[in-house]
């Protein structure tokens, strides 16, 4: 798998997990192949299964506005998600179909190179940057690995489910704004 495109048939002929017999479209990551910001969340909702894209039922509303708030729009970053295929009942994905996909975000992440990981909850964080990652105590605070920052925030389902959440949110992708200016002035050869 060398181009988006070997990932991508990858994708949607895998049956790797039992999950491939229930779903009806698999879900690959969308946005910039040169995003320097690339969202992981953890797994596609029913109506991504039903559209084959990442983050178009209700949640991706609230995503929307998250991204709105603070300037960004879906094709400046890539938007992915732990595993490519829909959980019967939006269960958590159990470990199993978690290593079974991990493949696929790997191949995503070694093409696209990204500045900036962001989290967007708790699966995806404790996955991702830590098996004991705390979403309520440690959102939006950073970890270094190789030439990435790694974030997590609140999944927007959380934000959906208890809407206090959204100012908190908010201000993390502000301060991720923040890291990914900082960044790119530090990399600047003149
Ligand atoms: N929730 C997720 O975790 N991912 C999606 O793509 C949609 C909803």
């Amino acid at each position: 798998m060398h181009t988006w495109d070997e990932i991508e048939q990858h994708i949607n002929a895998c049956t790797h997990c039992p999950l491939s017999q229930t779903r009806h479209l698999p879900v690959m990551g969308r946005g910039s192949h040169n995003a320097d910001i690339m969202l992981i969340a953890e797994a596609p909702g029913s109506q991504e299964d039903l559209e084959g894209l990442p983050f178009v039922g209700r949640s991706g509303k609230i995503l929307d506005e998250l991204l709105t708030d603070c300037s960004l729009t879906r094709v400046e970053i890539y938007i992915t998600n732990i595993l490519k295929c829909h959980p019967p009942g939006n269960r958590d994905p159990r470990d199993e179909e978690k290593e079974a996909c991990f493949p696929y975000l790997k191949y995503e992440t070694f093409l696209l190179k990204p500045k900036i990981i962001v989290c967007l909850g708790r699966v995806a964080a404790q996955r991702i940057i830590s098996p004991d990652f705390k979403i309520t105590r440690q959102h939006g605070t950073w970890t270094h690995r190789k030439d990435c920052a790694l974030t997590a925030v609140y999944h927007p389902s959380a934000i959906l489910r208890d809407p206090s959440k959204l100012e908190l949110t908010k201000a993390d992708f502000h301060e991720i704004i923040r890291k990914r200016d900082e960044l790119l002035h530090n990399s600047a050869i003149l």
